[in-house]
């Protein structure tokens, strides 16, 4: 058995190196929740887990989402293999998972079955310390703020001419309000930005969404980001509630393929 974490950035990411039966045992998994937690992604290289064993190692952190083939979800722009693949060309744009969910996912698993030639990296940003480094008069500012999320934000910014069908099917997505500074059970707190973040509550729109922008070139200072060079059989997790991520655009043809699980979300954003 072995286990070494290392940190790969001060505020963000840390590698593991362990070996198959160590994650499966299970005898690590508190550890694993509780670093990711403080790290925001881990990562675990080359660790080459299988479907079968990918899906037993995410079961030994917490509850599956219900996805894909028996909670494997394929990541890939190719809509024969994943129906909703369309909407993962949003995924280049920063954002958490699940903008509309009340308890949004705990984590997403990614495995590296397919790299693509060009782009296809994916970077992660920490929303925890992002809150953390703000001057104490804006904290206390944001912590009053609620922000709308839609599908239609995530969607314009990457089909630019969308014809007025494909607006109506992003409109009937209900919008979601949610506090712009989430207050964690732990007592941390964490910014919750993303591509959905559309609008403030109260706020003239060109002013909440000059806001929004200025926020999230906040979050996403090179200090608060990592960024993952993939190789096949690399394994990321991701904390669904403390990062922020998206992957650089890549070729439709590239044959990228990412096998994703994902853990049921545990706490209401609050
Ligand atoms: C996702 C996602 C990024 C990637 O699966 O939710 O945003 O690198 N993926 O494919
Ligand atoms: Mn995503």
């Amino acid at each position: 058995m072995s286990f070494i974490a290392r940190n790969l950035a001060e505020r963000i990411a840390t590698e593991i190196e362990t070996d198959h039966a160590t994650l499966l045992g299970g005898t690590k998994a508190a550890d694993i929740r509780e670093l990711l937690e403080l790290r925001g992604i881990l990562l675990f290289p080359r660790i080459n887990l299988t479907d079968a064993e990918q899906l037993a190692f995410s079961r030994t952190l917490g509850e599956l989402v219900e996805q894909g083939d028996k909670g494997l979800y394929k990541v890939t722009l190719d809509s024969k293999i994943t129906p909703t693949a369309e909407y993962l060309r949003g995924t280049v744009l920063w954002h958490f998972d699940g903008f509309s969910d009340d308890v949004p996912a705990r984590a997403s698993i990614l495995t590296a079955r397919k790299t693509s030639p060009v782009g296809g990296q994916t970077e992660f940003a920490n929303t925890y310390a992002a809150y953390d480094d703000l001057p104490a008069a804006r904290k206390e500012a944001l912590g009053k703020l609620r922000v709308v999320h839609t599908m239609a934000a995530t969607q314009r910014d990457v089909f630019r001419d969308a014809p007025a069908a494909m607006q109506a099917v992003w409109a009937s997505f209900p919008p979601k309000v949610q506090p712009l500074v989430w207050t964690h059970r732990s007592g941390r707190k964490s910014l919750l930005l993303g591509s959905s973040a559309d609008w403030i509550e109260g706020m003239d729109k060109a002013e909440g969404q000059a806001l929004l922008a200025e926020l999230h070139e906040w979050t996403t200072q090179p200090r608060f980001v990592y960024r993952h060079e993939w190789h096949v059989g690399d394994m990321v997790i991701w904390d669904n509630c403390g990062t922020m991520h998206r992957v650089e655009a890549y070729p439709d043809d590239s044959g990228r393929m990412m096998h994703r699980t994902t853990l049921v979300g545990e706490e209401p954003i609050a």
